[in-house]
């Protein structure tokens, strides 16, 4: 018969069936570091307020940092009948100090543990995806400064609208995963509150310097409501949130690599060693990493929704119910970092067909814009411009032909204001460099925009 730190009002043994369903050590085992650093930190607090003695504390470290090896060199034996990692290790840390380990649970909960471990998770997890985020965001910088010149089309509806630089395309990346990074920062600045010491969900008796616990595990303050403390996760939800809008940004950004390297468009070639070949047809190379990192936005949003669902009719203060928050926690975060970190890697390989994507910049009417942009400069008012050039695109697509294919006696046709001077204004060249409002894709701006972006980074 399995003893459980609860049972002393049961006259049943627990059912196997109801031990295999109530365990969550499958997932939670993975707190397991944080879970000792909290107790550590527990001991000593409770040696400070005189519960234990000084030695007691230090045998109990000594038995706890002993576990942590045993965990770490896999020598550790998990079972369903210890339901959580919080029981195992308590249960193991008799064979280290014998019944003095039937004192580390005094003034704490599982409670007050959990909410600390996952608080400690989120916050070492934060940190490691914004570390992430950073080397994403010199990845889009590096790809950026070393395409400078290139020049492509720049969609609105995926119809061809305006040239833009390659470079001012990528940047425009690098602005959403900084902002990214801020937001998983500001995420782990929420999470930093110590929850210990608000034991089960009233506080405790016991005269615990919250603070100094905190000062040990190296959180900024102490929470302020114990029933709040237990019984919240909307930091869980706003890491969620975080990554569901990072998974946003990386599935567009792999939308475009799926065009971009199909035949149709031709812009870039992925690198061979992330790509992969067809069982059946011998010709193919698909981009199944883009696809893979968009296919697995689906999981990152079912386990935002997942948690809001959870929590949104739970009574104060813990329920069992909260036990759900671990699986989709940290499936999102390790498919976040498996999508950021493969990125990481992927980004500095690809190249760019600028050929492609630089004659797909000259056809489709990309000038137009420039074109009444010219009448206006020649004293036209725009909506009048506009009206023009759109019969000019009419007429010439009559003729198949571009806006610049057309001779100086048909431009003249629609406006007795063009003159020579027309075609330079209509080149991709002169297109691209006019466009020098702040934000723009001048490639002076672009350029200024890399370097700033390198110090933003720093
Ligand atoms: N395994 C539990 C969880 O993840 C730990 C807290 C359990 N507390 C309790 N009273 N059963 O939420």
């Amino acid at each position: 018969m399995s003893q459980k730190p609860w049972d002393g009002r049961f006259s049943e043994e627990t059912d196997r069936v109801v031990e295999a369903f109530t365990s969550s050590i499958d997932i939670d085992r993975h707190l397991y570091k944080y879970d000792i650093e909290g107790s550590i930190a527990h001991c000593r607090t409770l040696a400070r307020a005189e519960i234990i003695t000084p030695k007691e504390a230090d045998e109990l470290v000594f038995g706890l940092e002993a576990i942590r090896e045993e965990i770490e060199t896999e020598k550790f034996e998990y079972k369903d009948s210890l339901e959580d990692i919080h029981m195992h290790i308590e249960d193991r840390l008799s064979t280290y100090v014998g019944s003095l380990s039937r004192k580390l649970h005094t003034a704490r909960s599982r409670n007050d543990q959990i909410a600390l471990d996952i608080r400690l998770y989120v916050k070492d997890q934060g940190g490691k995806i914004a570390g992430h985020l950073r080397d994403l965001c010199n990845a889009f910088t590096d790809l950026a400064e070393k395409n400078i010149d290139v020049v492509m089309p720049g969609y609105t509806h995926l119809q061809r609208a305006q040239p833009v630089l390659f470079a001012h395309h990528m940047m425009a990346y690098f602005e959403m995963f900084l902002r990214d990074k801020s937001r998983f920062e500001n995420c782990v600045e929420r999470v930093d509150v110590m929850p210990l010491g608000s034991a089960a969900l009233a506080g405790t008796t016991y005269p615990l310097d919250r603070s100094y616990t905190a000062e040990l595990l190296g959180f900024s303050a102490v929470s302020e409501n114990s029933m709040d403390a237990v019984s919240d996760r909307d930091f869980i939800m706003e890491m969620l949130s975080c990554a569901s809008i990072c998974m946003v940004h990386l599935s567009r950004f792999s939308e475009e690599l799926v065009l971009w390297a199909s035949t149709e468009f031709s812009f870039v070639d992925l690198p061979d060693a992330f790509c992969t070949g067809s069982s059946i047809m011998p010709q193919k190379k698909n981009p199944d990493i883009p696809e893979l990192v968009r296919g697995k936005t689906g999981r990152v949003f079912g386990s935002l929704t997942a948690m809001l669902t959870v929590m949104k009719s739970l009574p104060l203060a813990y329920n069992r119910d909260m036990q759900e928050d671990k699986g989709p926690l940290m499936d999102a975060v390790d498919t976040l970092r498996a999508c950021l970190d493969i990125y990481v890697r992927m980004l500095p390989k690809i190249t760019v067909n600028r050929n492609v994507t630089e004659s797909a910049s000259g056809r489709g009417y990309l000038n137009a814009t420039d074109m009444a942009d010219y009448l206006v400069e020649k004293g036209m008012p725009f909506r009048e411009a506009h009206g023009c050039v759109g019969k000019a695109v009419a007429f010439a697509l009559g003729e198949k032909k571009e806006l610049h294919e057309l001779d100086l006696s048909e431009l003249k046709f629609f406006s007795s204001l063009i003159e020579d001077d027309i075609y330079p204004a209509l080149s991709v060249k002169q297109m691209i460099d006019r466009r020098k409002t702040y934000g723009g894709t001048a490639t002076q701006n672009v350029r200024d925009a890399i370097v700033r972006a390198r110090k933003r980074l720093s």
